[in-house]
């Protein structure tokens, strides 16, 4: 997987991803991430990247040249068409569905946004994908562009280690994770669940099942429309909601 990041602020990006996990896979050789520095696209003498808005209003716009140079110095030595990812709270909201097909790609170009927005003509001419963390608003698509990657990355074989895997995380089958619990077996007056030390393997998989149907029908309500769940399994959560009307 070959990741191009066209940003104005470059620095930002590569330090947060040669780091932990990602990082390493860097260095494996397993994903590889260039970043492009717009700034270095500008035709303008004094390095500007962005101008007024036609129309009048607040704050300033990223202008279509440097951005559309900066993906043509990447697309024009690839030999294959790229995704090209703009990073936008207007886009599509990003979920693991999205991070195991955009992990089928080749490469990925991501486009990252700063100031009002980018000129439309731009993003019409190159973007093939508009891409939302969550709806809130951050300064940049530098953030979002980095949760991909990370997202995206361990959907990869081989960025993850066998101590690390990504089936059984979080949204493996739909469901939220179950709880851990490392030593000390008390900690603060608090023991761990004793099931977990019983040794019997099958009660401490079925307990941890519960305890992702139960923390997911809490907190997530809405993800167990989809998720992989049986009807005894929905029978377990309606008896359990049944017998915990508080929450
Ligand atoms: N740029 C600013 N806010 C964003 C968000 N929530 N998702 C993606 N890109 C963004």
């Amino acid at each position: 997987m070959e990741y191009y990041v066209l940003t104005l602020f470059p620095d930002m990006v590569r330090d947060g991803l040669h780091t932990s996990i990602i990082g390493r896979a860097i260095e494996d050789g397993i994903i590889s991430l260039e970043t492009v520095n717009i700034r270095d696209y500008t035709l303008s003498k004094h390095g500007k990247t962005d101008d007024y808005p036609y129309g009048g209003g607040a704050g300033m716009v990223m202008q279509a040249q440097p951005v559309y140079d900066a993906y043509r110095s990447v697309a024009d030595r690839l030999s294959y068409a790229p995704r090209v990812v703009c990073l936008t709270p207007q886009g599509r909201v990003f979920d693991q569905a999205m991070a195991r097909e955009l992990a089928l790609s080749r490469g990925i170009v991501f486009l990252c946004g700063h100031y009002e927005g980018i000129d439309e003509r731009v993003i019409d001419e190159i973007v093939t994908d508009s891409v939302s963390i969550g709806d809130f608003v951050l300064t940049g698509g530098e953030l979002p562009a980095m949760c991909v990657i990370d997202a995206v990355s361990r959907m990869i074989p081989g960025v993850l280690h066998n101590d690390e895997s990504a089936e059984d995380d979080s949204f493996g089958g739909g469901l939220l994770e179950f709880p851990q619990y490392s030593r000390p077996e008390v900690w603060n007056g608090r023991a761990v669940p004793p099931i977990l030390l019983s040794g019997d393997h099958a009660k401490v998989d079925a307990w941890r099942r519960e305890q992702s149907l139960i923390r997911t029908a809490e907190r997530r309500p809405d993800l167990l429309e989809t998720a992989a769940i049986s009807p005894k399994e929905r029978e377990f959560i309606r008896n359990y909601l049944a017998n915990h009307k508080d929450i």
